[in-house]
């Protein structure tokens, strides 16, 4: 065996248990008590420590044109933060082109994507043009390993109910999930145009914008077509009550729907589009009321929220300054692929989920809902040796200096965690301990996912 960890206390998304986990070839080989090293195998004790899978995040954007420039995290830097946050796969957005491909469209990014990444990595497409051959090239990207597409109903590229509807259906064929972005595009037009009209141009009139009724009427209609073709939906960055109560209703009437909610919905209130940088915390959907966030956190409880992701989305401050006097050029979008897997761990240490919950969320519910397990998230022989050893005793108090991310600030400054990751092992390989990155850029791999089919709301 190459790598033993031993000692240590395993969470998984059902159980807590003492065990050691013996790795060899970058795979799990055996989980068992008193597992004995042979002279080559590097022994980790994790005693009183947490040995979790590593986190998989399903959504991020890293050095993805939008809001007219270019998300601040390259493939290096977006990775590199993953690992020192104990997260070793990451799903990433790629646009497709107007007339592009499916295929084509992976192919361009993963060329950009595989000489940089640290830790593994698979595409969802955002899907922009389905005219012509381009809606069949969707069966062609799930042959392909990429499975998982976005819709959005907003943003100069989102599509109408109709293409939306088209996109469902062939996904129901073809064994593709459809994520959905959902909002009100014409409302948010409506709202915006009146509001910079009466002059009020802060970032507080981003949410004046975009309140919640505007996202749950999307996450309603969105629901609405998915159910009409009885096909699984995936709504993206739910941030909303009514959307939620939408979910949950569907869910409870047997729909096949699923929804990911992400750590900035969970933790602040639109209360900081007050604040003097409040243009940071500007992302789309933005951050709602209390009653959305305490609905969120019931909904994880209750199991109506099947993932968490960060929707890492970052810009430097000089670019979230550009919205200054007007909050239509404040760039979309925060960072959080570093503080996800912490943060909710911390919430479960702190004891508002289980530890269970948090792995299910963060890991193994992301891993079977696009089509990675069982190699990915889950802890089991055969599994890929993604894993993070967790000091549940440890304090830390999050600031931009302790970050490994290329971006300047942090929404989350000054957060206090209750225990963080000290290693993370990228299939077997320590790429982070105590504070420190210690992987290489291009050792990542492209994660091919398999054919999706969720037929029920098991997840
Ligand atoms: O504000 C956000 N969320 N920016 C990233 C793009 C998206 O809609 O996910
Ligand atoms: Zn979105
Ligand atoms: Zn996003």
């Amino acid at each position: 065996m190459d790598l033993l960890i031993n000692n240590g206390t395993i969470v998984t998304a059902e159980s807590i248990f003492k065990a050691d986990i013996a790795v060899k070839f970058g795979k799990i080989t055996a989980i068992g008590s008193s597992l004995q090293p042979s002279k080559e195998t590097k022994v980790t004790d994790a005693r009183g420590k947490l040995v979790l899978p590593g986190a998989i995040d399903a959504h991020t954007h890293l050095a993805m044109p939008f809001g007219g420039t270019i998300s601040a995290d390259d493939y290096f830097a977006g990775t590199r933060a993953a690992a020192c946050g104990g997260t070793t796969t990451v799903f990433d957005f790629v646009l497709q082109d107007f007339g592009e491909n499916m295929v084509d469209a992976v192919k361009r990014r993963d060329a950009i994507c595989a000489p940089d990444a640290a830790v593994d990595y698979s595409f969802h497409i955002g899907v922009k043009d389905v005219s012509g051959d381009l809606l069949d090239s969707i069966a062609d990207s799930v042959r392909y390993g990429v499975p998982s597409f976005k819709v959005f109903m907003v943003y100069d590229f989102g599509v109408t109910d109709g293409v939306f509807y088209k996109v469902l259906a062939k996904a129901k064929s073809c064994g593709a999930l459809i994520a959905v972005h959902a909002e009100n595009n014409e409302m948010v037009n409506t709202l915006v145009e009146k509001y910079i009209s009466e002059g009020k141009t802060d970032p507080w009139h981003h949410y004046m914008s975009r309140p919640e009724f505007v996202e749950g009427e999307a996450d309603e209609r969105a629901i609405q077509w998915a159910k009409s073709l009885n096909v699984s939906l995936y709504i993206v960055h739910l941030a909303n009550k009514q959307g939620l109560d939408a979910v949950t209703k569907a869910r409870d009437e047997g729909y096949p729907i699923f929804a990911e909610t992400c750590p900035q919905y969970l933790h602040f209130t639109k209360d900081v589009y007050k604040r003097p940088d409040g243009r940071n915390f500007v992302c789309s959907p933005p951050i709602k009321g209390k009653e959305s966030q305490d609905a969120l956190w019931d909904g994880i409880n209750r199991g109506d929220i099947s993932t968490v992701a960060t929707d890492h989305c970052p810009f430097q401050s000089y670019e979230k300054y550009w919205g200054k006097d007007d909050f239509r050029k404040i760039p979309n979008g925060c960072m959080g692929v570093e503080n996800m897997y912490p943060y909710m761990l911390s919430e479960a240490n702190k004891g508002r989920i289980t530890l269970n919950k948090a792995v299910e969320l963060c890991s193994t519910n992301v891993a079977k809902i696009f089509g990675c397990a069982p190699q990915k998230g889950l802890l089991q022989p055969g599994s890929d040796a993604d894993i993070v050893i967790y000091d549940p005793k440890k304090e830390f108090t999050i600031t931009q200096e302790a970050m490994h991310s290329d971006v300047d600030h942090t929404i989350w400054e000054g957060t206090k965690l209750k225990g963080y990751p000290v290693e993370t092992y990228s299939r077997g390989k320590l790429v982070y301990k105590d504070g420190e990155f210690l992987g290489n850029r291009g050792d990542g791999k492209f994660v091919k996912c398999k054919p999706i089919k969720l037929t029920r709301p098991s997840l």
